[in-house]
């Protein structure tokens, strides 16, 4: 499926549920907690039934997201329904790492290949802090059981937090010496509680990008990390041969390689995160397959072309 801007949309993100056990301040949903109930969350079935169809229009990858996922009663019954899907190439999954000492054995045996965790801060009283009571060490856990479950590489998700953790940067790279392990840090983007926390947290992916390659923590592009549905993100080459991973909305405008769409747990599809426009597929999922097909499309057609961050209100917070 190309977009209207010639990109190729081959990757659905399916949050599962928009419940989290943490509350990381940035990531609080617009709104507030009280979130979607149960009932009417999409079932296992109507969530399979909905990335068959896209699979049968271009998607090849399927990332699982939340919320956090894991928290989604039988989860892994979920994962092993979807990697029956013929045509699906890749099925990841994104969470805070919490229930990964219990869950990352059946989550690779039922056909997980990518696993990305996120990781604000390597201190324990800091981590508990920004998640609101989590604990360090379920996430080593976490991590080093789902290396032990055979995954080849984790990815380490890092919100880069001005004032919080950018004195952990280096340690952050450091890890990399494990190969199995990349560190990709994300700059703060402008959505949900994040707007509150922009002015005393926000710094530029492409300054800490000067800081790393200054400190020789980095020292070239890793070109051949561009492969399939690496989307936005840049990879980096430590001294070491470990990789480092940064993405920045602001800083290197990266909607231009955007690949996905979005499906949240209520069964809204959308083509962009930063942006208004859905459709609801819940009451199609009534009918036949024709009309979520249309949607799709529809979507596709309708994606913007950037992150929807210029109105008055963002431009003040973001300085022009
Ligand atoms: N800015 C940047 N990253 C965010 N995440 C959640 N909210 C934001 C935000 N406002 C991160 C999570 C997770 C990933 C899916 O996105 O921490 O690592
Ligand atoms: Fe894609 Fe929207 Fe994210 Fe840009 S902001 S990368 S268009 S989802």
């Amino acid at each position: 499926m190309k977009d209207s801007y010639n990109r190729e949309i081959e990757y659905l993100r399916v949050s599962v549920t928009d419940k989290c056990n943490y509350r990381c301040f940035y990531c609080l949903p617009d709104g507030g907690v009280l979130g979607i109930p149960e009932s009417e969350m999409l079932s296992f079935e109507d969530i399979v039934r909905v990335i068959s169809i896209g699979v049968g229009l271009g998607i090849r990858k399927v990332r699982f997201t939340g919320g956090e996922p894991l928290l989604r009663e039988n989860f892994v019954k979920l994962v092993e329904m979807t990697s029956k899907i013929k045509g699906l190439e890749k099925i990841s999954l994104t969470t805070n790492g919490f229930l990964l000492g219990r869950y990352a054995r059946d989550l690779k045996k039922a056909g997980v290949q990518g696993l990305n965790i996120s990781i604000n801060s390597l201190k324990p009283k800091k981590y508990m802090q920004i998640t609101g009571g989590g604990r360090i060490t379920d996430f080593f856990t976490g991590l080093n059981e789902a290396i032990s479950a055979g995954f080849q590489t984790v990815k380490l998700n890092v919100v880069y937090l001005k004032g919080f953790n950018d004195d952990e940067v280096e340690d952050f790279v450091h890890l990399t010496h494990d190969r199995k392990i990349i560190v990709r840090f994300i700059e703060l983007m402008p959505k949900g509680e994040a707007r509150n926390i922009w002015h005393d947290n926000f710094a530029l992916i492409k300054d800490l990008r000067k800081r790393l390659k200054a400190k020789r923590l980095i020292v070239q592009e890793d070109e051949s990390n561009k492969t399939a549905f690496s989307g936005p993100s840049r990879y980096y080459l430590t001294p070491w041969g470990g990789k480092v991973g940064l993405i920045g909305l602001m800083s290197d405008h990266y909607c231009r390689d955007c690949n996905r769409l979005r499906l949240t747990s209520d069964g809204k599809l959308y083509p962009c995160l930063m942006n208004h426009i859905y459709e609801d597929l819940k009451p199609l999922l009534k009918g036949g397959d024709e009309a979520i097909r249309e949607s799709f499309l529809k979507m596709v057609q309708l994606k913007p072309w950037q992150a929807n961050i210029e109105d008055e209100n963002m431009m003040s917070l973001i300085g022009g």
